[in-house]
């Protein structure tokens, strides 16, 4: 699952290049986004359009290409991504990022990243073999450039041994492997999210005002923790994010009956806005009006999912997360909350109108847990995502003794 993560994909010239546009299109389909770059020796093999076409964006093959550099630059080009991946990596393009050389757009690239750098070599077994290759390889292997391959086998060019470029999909294998080196790399992690949907009639429903950003903020931080997410949501007014399993819900049954499904989980992050009640005389024919009067409506109390799980003895999971949203006299309120419901951390916030947080952009949040409370500055809800989801994965990996 590459979902949301943009490769800067730069091929070399060797024959292998034709590999390169299996592999686009294999990135793609777990959900990459690709942006090629293809070297002089690189067009030689393949045509800067099939390499468009199949990456349905604009190839980059210049250094000096103005428009490029009036809309981009080399350098955000180089760091505008999450890996850079060279393949074919001849032993030519090795040489240069070994002695640092930036004598056109690959090697410029290469030195000006920031981001994590992956290899596919591919060439003759002699020049693989050979010292300086070699030399070249242990400089970049120290340098922190991961390498995938090359595989063993009959060659291009008649001879036999290492040197062919490992297949698409191991160079797949080995890119989705990097992304999963998060903390909470095989861990799985339930987050509820959204808000829930009490029928009344067949048409008529009970709702409230979440908008589950803040839920799907913390699944997509999660998942980019290296978690296994299952994301129970509501009718939500943001989409799920990629690369986590979504399971869609209406009413808080229906969300209680999905969080059990999806038992065991080592992490439960309870974001969503539960219905207190739920109407316990829904009709199954749409109400209509009658001169008899107004239909009264009967409630009946609706399970508190967090509760069950946070109280649930075995099987219960080693870290249990509430939210709290609240409007008044929040930290008492969420501290009494998190005693009351036996979770372990409660993510309090003010939702009374005056701070636009419901439904908004931003969050301010108490965290409250055994230690007590601790209150973080206003920001974005993905930040506040990406904050908790860190706090979470730094406490599995502390707790459990074991950062996979
Ligand atoms: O009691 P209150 O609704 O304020 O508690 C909020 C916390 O409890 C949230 O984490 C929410 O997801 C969870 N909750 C739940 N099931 C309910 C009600 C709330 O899981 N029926």
């Amino acid at each position: 699952m590459l979902a949301g993560k943009r490769i800067l994909l730069i091929i070399g010239g060797g024959i292998a290049a034709y590999k390169s546009l299996e592999l686009i299109r294999g990135l793609q389909d777990q959900g990459a986004a690709v942006t090629p770059v293809l070297t002089r020796a690189g067009e030689e093999f393949v045509t800067p359009l099939s390499v468009s076409a199949l990456a349905a964006t604009a190839v980059h093959r210049d250094l000096f290409d103005l428009t490029a550099e009036a809309e981009m630059g080399h350098i955000q080009l180089s760091r505008s991504a999450d890996l850079v991946v060279v393949a074919p990596a001849t032993a030519d393009l090795m040489a240069k990022m070994a002695q640092g050389l930036a004598n056109d757009l690959a090697s410029t690239l290469l030195l000006a990243t920031d981001t994590p750098i992956m290899l596919a070599p591919a060439m003759n077994v002699r020049m693989w073999d050979h010292a300086a290759t070699q030399r070249n390889i242990a400089t970049l292997r120290a340098d922190g450039v991961q390498l995938v391959g090359p595989n063993e086998g009959g060659m291009a060019c008649g001879e036999f041994g290492p040197g062919r470029m490992a297949e698409p999909n191991e160079i797949i294998a080995a890119i989705t492997a990097h992304f999963r080196q998060g903390l909470l790399s095989g861990r799985r992690v339930l987050v509820t999210s959204g808000p829930t949907h009490e029928p009344i009639d067949p048409v008529r429903y009970i709702a409230n005002r979440s908008s589950g950003a803040q839920g799907t903020a913390l699944a997509a931080a999660l998942r980019d923790q290296g978690a296994e997410v299952v994301f129970v949501t509501g009718p939500a007014e943001v989409p799920p994010p990629d690369g986590v399993e979504v399971i869609p819900v209406q009413s808080a049954l229906e969300m209680q009956a999905a969080v059990q499904a999806a038992l065991p989980v080592d992490v439960g992050v309870f974001a969503a806005a539960v219905a207190d009640w739920r109407v316990s005389s829904a009709s199954d024919r749409k109400l209509k009006k009658s001169k008899d009067g107004l239909p009264v409506l009967e409630f009946a109390e609706n399970p508190d999912i967090l509760k069950s799980v946070a109280q649930m003895g075995t099987g219960r999971p080693p870290l249990v997360v509430g939210f709290a949203a609240e409007t008044n006299d929040v930290v008492d309120n969420a501290t009494a909350k998190r005693l009351r419901k036996g979770c372990d951390w409660i993510v309090a916030n003010d939702v009374s109108p005056a701070t636009g947080i419901m439904g908004g952009a931003e969050n301010a949040v108490i965290l409250i847990s055994e230690q007590g409370a601790e209150a973080w500055p206003r920001m974005g809800k993905a930040e506040v995502a990406r904050q908790l989801a860190a706090r979470i994965a730094a406490h599995i990996a502390a707790t459990t003794g074991d950062t996979q």
